[in-house]
Formats: structure tokens, sequence, C-alpha cells
């Protein structure tokens, strides 16, 4: 008699249950023997209907979830500015990491996790899910494939829309302290994360922000347009704003020596000698998923595949902090005299 292999069981928790976690507990539904344990959430509110809906016990205190529900994978869903110092409270644990990005908030906690990540035995993935994207890919692949000959460099366009009540009802989104920044912290990092994919790694961005739309609501910036530098000498612009009066499709076209790639919902590649290809999304997706991208679901996927293999995760904190740092050069250009001011990071841990 043959039997199926079993797939192996990972215990998981979701800390965080606000807009995001929603994708992540369908992309967990859909992991052979991953099994939902426990979710997190200093909102009463948000954990109890998260909780019920999923049958799974609630906990207001993340320290608590780790030593009783004792997860093997546990996903950050919560604001920017607990990231660093949650990751590193689960990989000291040896607990395996899915982290919504941005990895951090400053430098200090981007220094902190990467030095953390590399310490530990457990693996970390950080959420750029957009290169995943199967146009995305086929970019890449016609890029490393190296028939279009040298990246130029790319411009790319984010013209999305945010309302005040996007930030009113989360005011973290719109502060310093606890989102690290504004549009490019929250919005615009999965673009230059593509953009810097695809050229090649930065060396040097400079740039400026300001707050066009929302000022009255927000202290941080709706808008920015920045340069960056790519080792071996390209160059990329990239315009984002959410100031804008739709959410229009993301572009990013990149210019190479023979010939062109524009990616916006599909690729179209134009090659010097007449040739056309096409590629599109594997599946479409309606309302504010269109934005996110469809693929936190292959990029969760793909991480717990790789969980018993040896190395770290592709999408680890070291490369996801490329696209942070980017941003990090653009506010330092953009207000040199910047102190980020510390947030309490025990506070609303405490409540439980
Ligand atoms: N990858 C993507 O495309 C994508 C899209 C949207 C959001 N995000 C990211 O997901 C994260 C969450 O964003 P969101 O829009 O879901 O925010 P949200 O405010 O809707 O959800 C965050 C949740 O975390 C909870 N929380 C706050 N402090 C906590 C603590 N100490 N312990 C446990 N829970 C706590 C909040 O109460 C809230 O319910 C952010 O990092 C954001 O950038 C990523």
């Amino acid at each position: 008699m043959t039997r199926e292999p079993q797939p192996v069981v990972r215990r998981v928790a979701v800390v965080g249950c606000g807009d995001i976690s929603a994708l992540h507990l369908a992309a967990i539904a859909t992991v052979p023997g991953a099994q939902l344990v426990a979710v997190c959430d200093v909102d009463a509110g948000r954990l109890d209907a998260v909780s019920t809906a999923t049958g799974v016990p609630g906990y207001t205190d993340l320290d608590r979830l780790l030593d009783e529900a004792r997860p093997d994978v546990v996903h950050l869903c919560t604001p920017h500015h607990l990231h660093a110092d949650q990751a590193i409270r689960a990989l000291e644990r040896g607990i395996d990491v899915v982290l919504e990005k941005p990895l951090a908030h400053t430098r200090a906690e981007a220094d902190r996790l990467v030095a953390a990540a590399e310490h530990s035995r457990a693996k970390i993935a950080v959420c750029f899910q957009n290169r995943y994207n199967r146009p995305a890919e086929r970019a890449k692949e016609l890029l490393d494939a190296g028939e279009l000959g040298a990246v130029l460099g790319a411009s790319a366009i984010v013209p999305w829309h945010r309302t005040a009540a996007y930030y009113e009802d989360r005011p973290w989104r719109g502060s310093w302290a606890t989102g690290g920044g504004g549009l490019l912290m929250n919005q615009a990092i999965h673009t230059i994360d593509l953009v810097q994919w695809l050229v090649g790694d930065p060396i040097a961005a400079t740039g400026s922000i300001a707050t066009r739309a929302l000022a009255e609501v927000i202290e941080v910036e709706d808008t920015a347009e920045l340069r960056i530098v790519h080792a071996g000498g390209a160059t990329s612009t990239v315009y984002a704003t959410v100031a804008g009066v739709a959410n229009l499709p993301v572009t990013i076209d990149v210019v190479c020596e023979r010939g062109t790639l524009h990616l916006g919902a599909e690729l179209t590649a134009r090659f010097d000698d007449g040739r056309v290809e096409t590629t599109v999304e594997r599946a479409t997706a309606s309302g504010e998923r269109a934005y996110w991208g469809v693929s936190h679901e292959r990029l969760i996927q793909d991480f717990y595949a790789g969980l018993d293999e040896p190395g770290a995760f592709w999408l680890h904190p070291a490369e996801a902090r490329k696209a942070f740092d980017v941003i990090q050069d653009v506010y330092d250009d953009a207000i040199p005299d910047r102190v980020m001011p510390t947030p309490d990071l025990s506070a609303p841990a405490a409540i439980a």
C-alpha cells in the first residue's frame, strides 16, 4: 500500500488583525500543513472578530502568545514602528517570521533586525509580494537573460489615491513616529523595490517630498519624486503620490540598450529587432487588491515550501533593506535635520 507523504505540520500565529491580515489568513489556509493556532491584536474589537471567525484563541500580548501558543511561524501585520522589535522577539526564540513591509521604521531598527536575522536559526520573509507578479517575474527573466543589452535605467509612476478616512481610521499611518514616513514607506516602497530589483542595486538616492492634499490629516508625505543611482551607473526616476484623483495603475518603464520594457497591469517587451512580447498576470483582482497585487499567496506558499531547506529566504531583511535605504536617503535629502521621534514600544503591547 502506498501512502501520500504527509505535509509537515506548522503551528502558525497572525499578529495584527487589521486590513492586511485577511490576505495572510487566506494564504495560510492554502499552505499544506499550516495550522493557525492563535491571533493577536491590542484592539479588542478586531481581535474578537478575527478570533471568532477563525476559531483560535486571541492574545493581546505578543510575548504571551509566543510562550503559550508556541507557534512555529508568526506573521506580523502590525504598524511599522513595531516591525523590527516584534520580528526580533520571534527570531530570538527560533520562530520563523513572515513580516509585512517595511522591515523597520528607522535605520537603527533596520540595523537591529538585519543583525538578528543573520544570527538566528529561524527564517524571515519581508512581504515584497509584487516580485511574484507574473509580469514582474518575466521582466526580471528578460533582463537577466541579457537579450535586451545593458539596462540604462527606469522611470516609474505611482498615481494613487488615499482618503482622509484611510488615515483617520488608523492614525499610525500618518505619523512619523509610528509610520516612519508616509507614501514612500507605505505605498511606493513596492515600486521602488521593483525598480531596484530590475535595474540594479541602488548606491545613492536623492529626492523631495510634500504633503499636497492631506496636510490637515497627516504629518508625513503624500507625494514624492526621487532619483536613484544604481551600481554600474544606470539611473532611475520615480514619481509617486496618494494625492491623485483615483487609484490608477503603477507603471515602470525600463530602458535598455536593445529594447524597452513597459510594466503595468501587464508587461510589454519591445525588442529593437521588432519583436513584441506580452505577459499577463495569472489571476485578476479587483478593488484594493488590484493595487496591493495578487501575490501574497504565492510569496507565503514559497516561504513555507522552503522552510526545511538550508539558507535564508531570498526576501530576507538585508534584501528588503535596499528599497528601505533608498527611502531613507530621500528623507535625509528632503529633511536633513529630521529627528525621528522614539515611539513607546511598551504602550500598545501592555494592554494585555
Ligand atoms: N504588502 C502589502 O501590499 C501591504 C498592503 C497593506 C498593508 N501592508 C502592511 O501591513 C501592515 C499592517 O497594515 P494594515 O493596513 O493592515 O494596518 P491596520 O492598522 O489595519 O492593522 C494593524 C493592526 O495591528 C494592531 N496592533 C497595533 N499594535 C499592536 C501590538 N502591539 N500587537 C498586536 N497588534 C497590534 C492594530 O490594532 C491593527 O488592528 C503594515 O506594515 C502595512 O505597511 C502591506
